[in-house]
């Protein structure tokens, strides 16, 4: 009796997770707007640590097909690109634009992005203190 239960268990948790893979959802990139204009030394940067989640270029790994983890993952880049799109960067307004590279700067120096668990899975998008210094001259620099 005990081993039917265990084992009607993992028949209908398997066939949840096979279900789960039906329900749909938007893995979509938009098209590209205006995409930032910067140095290729800060933009190669930008691309490998940040434009999964900020950007319409985003690239889906494989484990973004599979259900729960896709929707997680999904979540993550619809909040992200809902705060910060560099593919719409250059059709923002000066003020926005402002706005949005102090909050880089905060970001950045306080080890707040990239998110804690896209480095778990990317450990080369960590900033190190050079592409921290690339970026926060960059930054500094640009006049907005
Ligand atoms: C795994 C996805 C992911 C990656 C990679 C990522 N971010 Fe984010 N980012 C988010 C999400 C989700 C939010 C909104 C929630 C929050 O603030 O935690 C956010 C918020 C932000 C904000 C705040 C915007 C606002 O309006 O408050 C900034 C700035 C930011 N990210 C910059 C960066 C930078 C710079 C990088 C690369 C070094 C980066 N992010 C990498 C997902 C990501």
């Amino acid at each position: 009796m005990k081993r039917f239960l265990i084992r009607s268990l993992f028949v209908s948790l398997f066939l949840a997770i096979i279900g789960i893979q039906f329900v749909e959802i938007d893995r979509t990139n938009p098209p590209v707007k205006e995409d930032l204009n910067a140095p290729s030394e800060v933009k190669n940067i930008l691309r490998y640590a940040c434009y999964d989640c900020h950007s319409s270029e985003t690239k889906w790994p494989w484990y973004s097909k599979v259900a729960p983890i896709s929707w997680f993952i999904v979540d993550d880049v619809e909040e992200g690109r809902s705060h910060l799109n560099f593919s719409e960067w250059e059709s923002l307004d000066m003020a926005k634009r402002r706005e949005l590279k102090n909050k880089i700067i905060d970001e950045i120096k306080d080890d707040d992005m990239p998110l804690k668990s896209y480095t778990y899975l990317h450990p080369g998008a960590s900033l190190n203190l050079s592409q921290k210094s690339i970026l926060n001259k960059w930054l500094r620099s640009v006049d907005y």
